[in-house]
């Protein structure tokens, strides 16, 4: 039986963020607005965002463990994030998305909105 009440299950766990965060930083990794302002590897940053994202749509708290308190305002604050870096973060995040296989409509949506609108209150600059 799927256990239906959190988003997490229903995209599959833990392999559908792991998939859906390879496919994102594959991107970021060409893009020369957003590659100079991530670490030279790219690994670490994978793992935070895969477990944050894990943890965010009901999975297991291991980010909060590790990590803390998400604070993500307070985390990015070093990065300039003009509009211009957002809007790339987030058609990454949108082809990431695109790239999924079998993921329900209405998952879907929720994932995209919730991007969308994380994306542009991270905007600083
Ligand atoms: C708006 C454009 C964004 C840019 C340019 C950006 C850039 C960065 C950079 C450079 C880092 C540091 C490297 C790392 O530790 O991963 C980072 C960390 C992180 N970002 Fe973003 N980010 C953006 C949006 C977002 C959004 C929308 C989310 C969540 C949905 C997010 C979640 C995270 C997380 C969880 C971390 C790791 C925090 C930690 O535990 O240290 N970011 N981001």
């Amino acid at each position: 039986l799927v256990d239906c009440s959190t988003l997490y299950a229903r995209v599959g766990g833990r392999a559908f963020f792991e998939g859906l965060v390879d496919r994102f930083y594959e991107e970021v990794s060409g893009d020369p607005t957003l590659r100079p302002m991530y670490p030279d590897d790219l690994a670490p940053s994978r793992e935070h965002l895969t477990s944050f994202l894990i943890q965010y749509w009901g999975g297991p708290a291991d980010y909060s463990r590790e990590r803390g308190h998400p604070r993500l305002r307070i985390r990015h604050a070093p990065f300039p994030i003009t509009a211009e870096a957002a809007d790339a973060w987030l058609a990454h995040m949108r082809s990431a998305l695109a790239g999924a296989d079998g993921l329900d409509g209405a998952d879907a949506d929720e994932l995209d909105a919730y991007f969308a609108m994380a994306s542009r209150q991270l905007r600083n600059v």
